[in-house]
């Protein structure tokens, strides 16, 4: 019975290489079938994963617009946010799903004409969800308007 060896070896020394071999076992055996049970249900992106591939998208389209460079939109591919696995359950609710998919059809129609106004509603629209549901990220997304935005409460009326 490898349990009781263990158990022996933990308090027998003559049995503590072997334990300890027991336990560098069981541990190897246990990492593997964690990794395999991830593999298994890894096969869809998160939607963290591919606001993160937008992300550098974007930045990569603001380098080009200032630099004014021509822009070829076929070149640019990503996946739509309404595939992306969520973190948490309510972000699976009818209400976000929806907003995802209005946002993915506004940027399909984004990318058949980038320039610098589509690109700032782009990013107006990322700042006005992400206000409401996902705050962390809302200092990376500003840096990356054109025109620098101010944040709410620092504006004078
Ligand atoms: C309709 C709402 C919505 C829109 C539009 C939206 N996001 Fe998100 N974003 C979220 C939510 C919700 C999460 C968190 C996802 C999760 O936890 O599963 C997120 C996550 C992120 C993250 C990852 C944060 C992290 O911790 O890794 C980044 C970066 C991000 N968004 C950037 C953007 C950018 C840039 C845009 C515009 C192109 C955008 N988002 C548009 C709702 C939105």
């Amino acid at each position: 019975m490898p349990a009781q060896m263990l158990l022996k070896g933990l308090i027998d020394k003559k049995y503590r290489l072997i334990s300890l071999l027991g336990c560098f076992a069981l541990f190897v055996v246990s990492s593997l079938v964690m990794v395999a049970c991830q593999s298994e249900k890894d096969g869809a992106a998160t939607l963290s994963e591919l606001m993160r591939d937008r992300t550098n998208q974007l930045q990569e389209i603001k380098d080009m617009l200032e630099a004014g460079d021509e822009m070829e939109s076929a070149t640019f591919i990503y996946d739509a946010f309404i595939a992306g696995v969520p973190s948490r359950d309510a972000l699976g609710e009818p209400a976000v799903q929806g907003q995802l998919m209005a946002f993915d059809r506004f940027y399909a129609s984004f990318l058949n004409d980038i320039n610098r106004d589509s690109y700032t509603m782009v990013i107006q629209t990322c700042i006005s969800c992400h206000e409401r549901l996902c705050p962390g990220p809302l200092r990376l997304i500003r840096s990356m308007a054109l025109e620098p935005i101010p944040e709410p409460g620092f504006t004078r009326f």
